[in-house]
């Protein structure tokens, strides 16, 4: 199990100054995916980034690009990600009424669908449109910033969607989203998780971003 986990790096814990080097030292780093916190200060209240700086860093590497949607009304701007390099597009089902046709549209785009779900959100919504999820992320913070504690109480629910997953026979990847350490991933990859999305654990002035990778991988590979 632990040799299909893979690492997402948070950009969001990056310095924006020196973005593509950054994102270079993820994927020499061994990452496997670069997560893009897209937030609107709407669904969040914070404010980030859009389809501008998702290109550049798709100039920036080859790995994929997972952008994580924290805004409403997803459906106006999911074509300008795929146009800038999303590999996969996730939304929030809170921010969503019509999740069928937003998952929809993104997949109409080529790109992977995902769906995160906030901590108090039940696993149970997604039951009628797994058919269409390639990715799905457990909020493990309340989104919005990085560096914040992790939320244990969120670990059933991660353990119930792999449930799910296994029970659709698609291949779906769980991702886990808000305070993932060396202390927390091994307890999310024991609940099923596959996809560990880490920010401030790996962009730290303190070692390197490879350093950081490290560790996380080592931290599951028990
Ligand atoms: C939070 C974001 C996360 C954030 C995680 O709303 O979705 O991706 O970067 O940061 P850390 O790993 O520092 O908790
Ligand atoms: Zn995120």
């Amino acid at each position: 199990m632990s040799n299909a986990i893979q690492v997402a790096a948070s950009i969001l814990a990056a310095d924006f100054a020196r973005m593509g080097e950054q994102v270079q030292e993820a994927e020499q780093g061994g990452a496997g995916l670069i997560h893009i916190d897209v937030m609107d200060g709407r669904f969040v209240p914070n404010l980030t980034l859009g389809a501008v700086m998702i290109g550049a860093i798709k100039r920036s590497t080859k790995l994929p690009l997972d952008v994580h949607a924290m805004i409403v009304e997803p459906d106006h701007l999911v074509g300008d990600f795929a146009k800038a390099g999303a590999s996969r597009i996730t939304v929030h089902i809170e921010a969503c009424p019509n999740l069928h046709r937003t998952l929809q549209a993104i997949k109409g785009l080529g790109c992977g669908a995902g769906v995160a779900l906030n901590p108090h959100t039940p696993a149970s919504l997604l039951s009628e449109v797994i058919h269409m999820v390639d990715v799905m992320i457990v909020m493990s913070v309340n989104p919005g910033f990085g560096g914040q504690a992790f939320l244990p109480e969120v670990l059933p629910k991660a353990r119930q969607l792999r449930q799910m997953i296994h029970d659709s026979g698609r291949a779906i990847d769980l991702e886990i989203d808000g305070g993932v350490n060396t202390e927390t991933a091994p307890k999310c990859v024991e609940a099923g998780v596959n996809v560990l999305i880490a920010g401030s654990s790996i962009y730290n002035p303190k070692f390197s971003v490879k350093a950081g990778i490290d560790a996380l991988k080592e931290s599951v590979s028990g």
